[in-house]
């Protein structure tokens, strides 16, 4: 596993309109529960389009642990054989490290009929707890045993039965946790309230083409018809829309006709309609997107919802936006209840911002942002801390990169390539 290093990011801001072309890599969630469904089955897995990324890289390490083998076939495609994995207990150390580890007690619990795991960690975004996991696994049969200060949890289940479960939360990972789990579960499983992300759908065409039997995915009611076993199947990961949307954000901020490329604008059309309203244009095309600074933004009132709605992931990378925008601007955060904590290190670079608690922040712009050392403290936040320091005077030093090495590969070559200035400093 990699240690965090002392690696930084050097930025400097400018006025400077960035031009060309940002390519979009593979979803990082898609792909992540693509390489857990690889331990449904004991045939041969091809993941194509990998993002080469510090969560992939630790998912790779979690799936060896267990035994299963992986050759890495071309530059972003893994053959994986998941034939071996007689372990069911996750390497705790990398496991506590992304919250993505809890994806694999679906597969290992259906595949193994046990499964033991720590309380999975990733970024530090609010409480994120299991329950919904653990009330679905009881539903279809399971025993949970929670030991180590409700820490460490072992999950057993000689058969899993079909069940019907409602989620009193649609959430993404419960969803496609208990759907994987259900493929090879004895009879009918209903997922009610299930979420609606693009990516649940790609995972469910997967299973399907392994021979699993899914229904519904990608609407709030998802039916599984168990079968005995899967066999092998190629999964082509989708774009990334988060990445797609933070560098449609980075465009409305500095671009001069900046292109992204290889995305699917349909899945960020919220994100497009948000924009056009602050006065954004923007020219689409099936797997491109184009988008220039306006002369001027006007305010906006932004809400995180599940998709279709607001991403909460693209919630911190649009509060530069709102930085900018001329008027006052409302943010608020439904998803989680510690996602506004970077908005400090913006009100130190100058922004104008009253955070009214820990859902709620409201921007009085257009605000001039000044250059700062900061760390990333997560994921997005480490994006959006780009985004600012690139239009920020002055210098700015990023700490802590491996936080957004975690979900953008290579970053600062890609924004180098579009004439950004900044630098990778080991
Ligand atoms: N929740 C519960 N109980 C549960 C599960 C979730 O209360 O058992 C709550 C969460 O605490 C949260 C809400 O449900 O308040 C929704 O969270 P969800 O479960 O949908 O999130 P997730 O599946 O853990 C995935 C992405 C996140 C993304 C969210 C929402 C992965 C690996 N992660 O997380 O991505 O923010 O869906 O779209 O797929 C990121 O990429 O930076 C990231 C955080």
């Amino acid at each position: 596993m990699r240690a965090i290093n002392g690696e930084k990011f050097v930025i400097k801001g400018s006025t400077e309109r960035l031009k060309g072309t940002l390519p979009v890599r593979g979803s990082k969630n898609a792909c992540l529960k693509a390489l857990a469904a690889a331990v449904l089955t004991d045939q041969p897995i091809t993941i194509k389009n990998i993002p080469l990324i510090e969560d992939v890289f630790r998912m790779r390490e979690l799936l060896e642990f267990l035994g299963a083998k992986i050759k890495k076939t071309g530059q972003r495609s893994f053959l994986i054989s998941a034939g071996n994995v007689k372990k069911s207990c996750l390497d705790f150390k990398i496991a506590k490290s992304l919250r993505a580890s809890v994806a694999l007690t679906g597969p290992l619990l259906a595949r193994l009929g046990t499964v033991s795991f720590p309380f999975p960690g990733g970024c530090v975004i609010g409480k994120r707890p299991i329950d919904m996991f653990l009330n679905g696994f009881e539903k279809m049969g399971a025993k949970v045993f929670i030991k180590g200060r409700g820490n460490n949890f072992t999950i057993k289940a000689k058969a899993l039965k079909g069940a019907e479960i409602f989620f009193r939360i649609a959430s993404v990972m419960a969803t496609e946790t208990l759907m994987m789990a259900a493929t090879l579960a004895q009879g009918r499983t209903i997922l009610r309230n299930a979420a609606q992300e693009p990516e649940i759908a790609d995972l469910a065409d997967f299973l399907n083409s392994c021979g699993a039997r899914v229904k519904g995915a990608g609407t709030g009611t998802i039916v599984i018809n168990g079968v005995k076993k899967l066999g092998p199947g190629i999964f082509n990961t989708p774009p990334d829309r988060i990445e797609a949307g933070s560098f449609t954000i980075l465009g409305a901020l500095l671009g001069d006709k900046l292109r992204v490329v290889n995305c699917e604008p349909l899945h960020i059309l919220s994100l497009i309609e948000h924009l056009e309203s602050m006065g954004v244009s923007l020219k689409k095309g099936k797997d491109w997107l184009e988008v220039s600074r306006p002369r001027y933004f006007k305010p906006v009132n932004v809400k995180t919802r599940e998709y279709p709605g607001f991403p909460t992931d693209l919630q911190a990378p649009f509060s530069v936006l709102l930085t900018q925008a001329r008027g006052i601007s409302s943010l608020f955060e439904t998803v989680y209840d510690g996602r506004l904590n970077y908005i400090n290190d913006l009100i130190r670079m100058g922004a104008n911002v009253i955070l009214c608690d820990a859902h709620r922040a409201i921007f009085h712009g257009q605000t001039c942002l000044k250059g700062r050392e900061m760390e990333a403290p997560d994921l997005r936040a480490g994006l959006t801390f780009i985004l600012a320091a690139l239009i920020a005077k002055g210098k700015s030093i990023i700490h802590n990169v491996y936080n957004i090495d975690r979900g953008y590969e290579k970053i600062e070559e890609r924004l180098r390539n579009a004439g950004a200035a900044i630098e990778r400093v080991v």
